[in-house]
């Protein structure tokens, strides 16, 4: 009997990390277990709940306005002991969170064979995103299993030296959590809230944003909502304090533009699905936008997913005040280019990344 453990702390971990951990567990031959860090507490719990995933460790770290020495030390600490009594055969990380670091360099200090899922994705600057951009290299350093989401992503790996046995091109899970939470039938009082205005759906966290540039892209945000009346504009606000003090203060007093708390991952997709379009900073947003074919505009400079933007729905508008209320006007007045940004298409998989990644596994 293999024992797989799965390690994640966040919401987008959560969210491409449950149906993996549902697949492994209808495997027979791997004993699966699951240890959350707890680096978000109600935006991971809102997670588990959905995918109906019940955690064998529960490290809960999370403090209020934590840092980055405070996640990585907590999360190295606490998991110690887990590893050590488990002594799992394989370790599951995903994507580029602390958590994820600091639990690929547990593996490493324990000498415990690492599988990275979502890996390779690069923009090869440190700095942005930050510090996902390192997170994510580091972890490539440690991991025996490379789960590439893109052939993109596996060249990447394949270009820094990786040995190509490691890799594996297996789709996004991104995508097989998004098959299982969009239904037609779907009803919710905030899109009610939205019927005949074109809904507009935000979100924005990244570390690099806050404060300033924050300031900036929701100064053009507004102003483009305050000129176009049929516009609605609904943002489900990240918990992140120094998020919200922003937020109330630039958008705050503009009845068409509502801040909501976090929805549940059934709602987003489902809200995401019938929305004209997005303002986002987030990463795994722009992997289910071209999947639904909903235009996005995406307030940073660069993306470590390229694919969404080479397939037309993605759009890098940065942070600048003037440039951010010029591409959001342009998109919500010039039919021609919201249609060329609202094609459906796949460039993240099939739905099929948790099959291939258990395959894998089970093969092994
Ligand atoms: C983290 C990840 C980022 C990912 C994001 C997803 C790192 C360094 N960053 O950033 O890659 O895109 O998660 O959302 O790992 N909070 C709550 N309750 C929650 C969640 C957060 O109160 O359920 C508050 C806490 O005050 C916390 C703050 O949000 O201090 C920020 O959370 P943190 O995990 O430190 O960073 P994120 O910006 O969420
Ligand atoms: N999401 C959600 N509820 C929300 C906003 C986003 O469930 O209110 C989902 C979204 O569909 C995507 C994920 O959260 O799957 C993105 O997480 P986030 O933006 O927090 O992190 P990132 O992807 O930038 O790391």
């Amino acid at each position: 009997m293999k024992t797989i453990m799965l390690v994640f702390g966040t919401r987008p971990e959560a969210i491409k990390m449950c149906p993996l951990v549902n697949e492994l567990k209808s495997r027979e031959g791997i004993r699966t277990l699951v240890c959350v860090t707890g680096q978000h507490r109600r935006m991971l719990d809102q997670v588990l709940e959905a995918f109906h995933v019940v955690p064998d460790y529960d490290l809960s770290i999370m403090k209020e306005k934590q840092d980055l020495f405070d996640i990585t030390t907590n999360v190295l600490n606490g998991i110690r002991s887990v590893l050590e009594k488990e002594r799992p055969d394989v370790v599951l990380v995903h994507g580029d969170t602390s958590t994820t670091f600091a639990a690929a360099l547990s593996c490493f200090y324990l000498q415990i064979p690492v599988g990275h899922v979502e890996a390779g994705l690069r923009t090869y600057d440190l700095m942005a995103p930050y510090p996902e951009e390192f997170n994510r290299q580091a972890v490539s350093i440690v991991s025996r299993y490379n789960f590439a989401p893109t052939e993109r992503a596996r060249q990447n790996l394949l270009q820094e030296g990786k040995n190509p046995d490691t890799i594996y091109v297996t789709g996004n899970t991104a995508i097989d959590a998004l098959k299982t939470t969009v239904r037609s039938d779907y009803t919710h009082p905030e899109l009610d809230w939205a019927a005949g205005s074109r809904l507009v759906l935000m979100t924005a966290h990244r570390r690099e944003n806050l404060g300033k540039p924050m300031e900036s892209m929701f100064r053009g945000i507004r102003r483009a909502v305050e000129e176009h009346p049929d516009v609605k504009l609904l943002y489900p606000i990240h918990m992140n304090p120094l998020v919200r003090q922003t937020a109330e203060a630039v958008l705050g007093g503009c009845d068409r533009i509502r801040m909501i708390e976090p929805l549940d991952v059934l709602d987003f997709h489902n809200f995401m699905s019938r929305c004209h379009m997005i303002l986002t900073d987030s990463g795994g947003i722009q992997e289910e936008a071209p999947s639904l074919g909903k235009p996005v505009l995406v307030m940073r400079d660069t993306t470590e997913r390229p694919e969404g933007v080479a397939a037309g729905t993605l759009r890098l508008v940065g942070t600048e005040e003037e440039r951010v209320y010029r591409s959001f006007s342009e998109l919500l007045d010039d039919q021609a280019v919201y249609e060329s940004m609202s094609r459906a298409s796949n460039p993240y998989g099939d739905g099929f990344a948790c099959r291939r990644i258990a395959d894998v596994l089970t093969r092994e």
